[in-house]
């Protein structure tokens, strides 16, 4: 199943988001506060993302998303580049198994054809031994950018239907990348920076944000359920009035 778009219903804004997304970010100022390499936060940062993970699928969340490595990461030193691929080799190695046991369904998204074969093997690999487990979705997005996502889905649109010049929202979104899961709810960004950089621009256009101070290595089950509390007082419009949002959630 396809969900083109979430922006026609409105979802119960007082449950828990069924889509988290997160910009994991402040991996190298947590290690710099401690007078380490920016590469030990990176490590630190990994338990994170199991911590997060596992609470996630405590509290009921089906899809987390989790920006690994954007289009424009590779622009960083090299050296920091290359720990990072080894990084993720080693815990695709580590978590892969454990994941599985756990009923996490894992996903790998972005543009792929940059990592060397023996990652692009890992990749398939992973997904194709989870692919069948339901208790929540956790995609990394590694060499991700929002821009790629809707260049690579407009040509796949415009190849799917030769001849056409019209096109709509609709025809497009069942070719994005994550085409598979809805719309997030639920945007995060931890360190402190309050900007999209590139992550998942077309699918946001709905999602509520909110920003969060702690580095990413620090961010815990805690801080988690302040987002969650957070997102819970919003009140979700997606163009409509207030009158409006009241007047179908008593009818629903
Ligand atoms: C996020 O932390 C991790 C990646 C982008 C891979 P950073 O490495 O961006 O940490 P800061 O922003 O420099 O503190
Ligand atoms: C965004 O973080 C990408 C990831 C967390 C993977 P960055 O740290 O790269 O973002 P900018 O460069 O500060 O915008
Ligand atoms: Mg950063």
């Amino acid at each position: 199943m396809t969900h083109s778009s979430s922006t026609q219903g409105i979802p119960h804004a007082a449950a828990v988001p069924r889509h988290i997304a997160m910009i994991m970010d402040g991996n190298g100022r947590w290690a710099n506060k401690r007078f380490l390499p920016r590469v030990a936060g990176h490590v630190k940062g990994v338990e994170t993302v199991r911590d997060v993970v596992e609470a996630c699928a405590a509290r009921g969340v089906e899809y987390l998303t989790l920006f690994a490595f954007s289009s424009e990461n590779w622009r960083r030193p090299a050296d920091e580049v290359s720990f990072l691929m080894k990084l993720f080799v080693s815990a695709l190695e580590r978590e892969v198994a454990k994941m599985h046991v756990n009923g996490i369904r894992l996903k790998i998204v972005g543009d792929m054809s940059r990592f060397d074969a023996k990652l692009q093997k890992m990749i398939a690999a992973a997904e194709r031994k989870t692919e069948g487990n339901s208790r929540l979705t956790l995609t990394i997005c590694a060499n991700y950018g929002g821009r790629w996502d809707v260049l690579q889905a407009t040509g796949k649109m415009i190849a799917a239907n030769p001849g056409v010049t019209e096109f709509t929202e609709e025809m497009l979104a069942p070719h994005l990348s994550m085409a598979y899961a809805p719309e997030p709810d639920l945007f995060i960004r931890t360190g402190g920076e309050q900007r999209a950089s590139n992550f998942l621009l077309w699918q946001m256009a709905y999602s509520e944000l909110y920003f969060s101070d702690t580095f990413w290595p620090d961010f815990d089950a805690a801080a988690l359920d302040l987002a969650i509390a957070s997102y819970q007082q919003r009140e979700r419009r997606f163009g409509r009035t207030s009158a409006q949002v009241v007047e179908r959630k008593k009818a629903s």
